[in-house]
């Protein structure tokens, strides 16, 4: 029998742990629950804020239904959204979920385009079709985000973007600016995962 060499070894322990740790991170996401009857086929444990996104993705049309999650006081924000521009933030499209208008809990979305780093964060149209309006829900520690968007480009992979910070005089304020919060942009393949 052949004998596998050390650095052989190495690569199948490397090979066996990489696929625990993407078996794990879709069984820490697979449980979720949703609002209002909402499922999703696939969804990917994000690698930072512990965020996750959930998605069903119709090749008969390039739409994906998206629902995004991460844990948040329920006075802070979160956000997710796509860059048709490039990578990271500014260029970005993206959906805001927060309580800063404050009318009894409930949870509005913004929808806007980051165009600098100090954005206007105006209410307004993204850089692809939204078919139908979002929706957002404040639960269990964790604000999660209904979206459907037409894939821009109409390619199943896309440069995601996520964040969460906090409100401040009832606008949305600066997110941190170290550590995961750098670190929160994934090329997302919505076929694969
Ligand atoms: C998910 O649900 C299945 C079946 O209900 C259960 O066996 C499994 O332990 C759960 N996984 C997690 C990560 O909670
Ligand atoms: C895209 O296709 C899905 C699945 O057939 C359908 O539910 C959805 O309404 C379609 N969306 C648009 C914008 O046509
Ligand atoms: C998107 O691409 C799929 C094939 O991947 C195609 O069937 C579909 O018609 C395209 N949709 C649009 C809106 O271009
Ligand atoms: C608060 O409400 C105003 C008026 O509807 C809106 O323009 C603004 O985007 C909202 N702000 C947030 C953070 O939801
Ligand atoms: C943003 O605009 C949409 C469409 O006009 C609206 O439904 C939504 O409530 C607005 N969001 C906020 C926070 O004002």
């Amino acid at each position: 029998m052949a004998r596998l060499g050390h650095s052989a070894w190495l690569l199948v322990a490397a090979v066996l742990l990489s696929a625990a740790a993407a078996a794990t991170s879709q069984l820490d996401c697979a449980n979720a629950t949703f609002q209002a009857g909402r499922s999703y086929r696939r969804c990917n444990t994000l690698p930072v804020l512990g965020a996750s996104l959930h998605w069903t993705y119709h090749p008969e049309n390039g739409t994906a239904d998206v629902a995004f999650r991460a844990p948040q006081s329920s006075g802070g924000w979160v956000a997710w959204g796509i860059n048709t521009q490039g990578v990271g933030m500014v260029g970005s499209s993206v959906f805001i979920a927060s309580q800063a208008n404050g009318t009894g809990g409930a949870v509005s979305v913004v929808t806007t385009v980051l165009e600098s780093f100090s954005p206007s964060l105006r209410n307004g149209s993204l850089r692809f079709d939204v078919p139908a309006p979002p929706a957002a829900e404040y639960s269990a520690g964790a604000y999660t985000i209904y979206a459907t968007v037409a894939l821009p480009g109409n390619s199943t992979v896309q440069n995601t973007v996520w964040q969460a910070g906090p409100v401040r005089g009832g606008a949305i304020a600066m997110h941190p600016t170290s550590g995961p919060n750098l670190r929160s942009t994934k090329r997302q393949d919505f076929v694969s995962g």
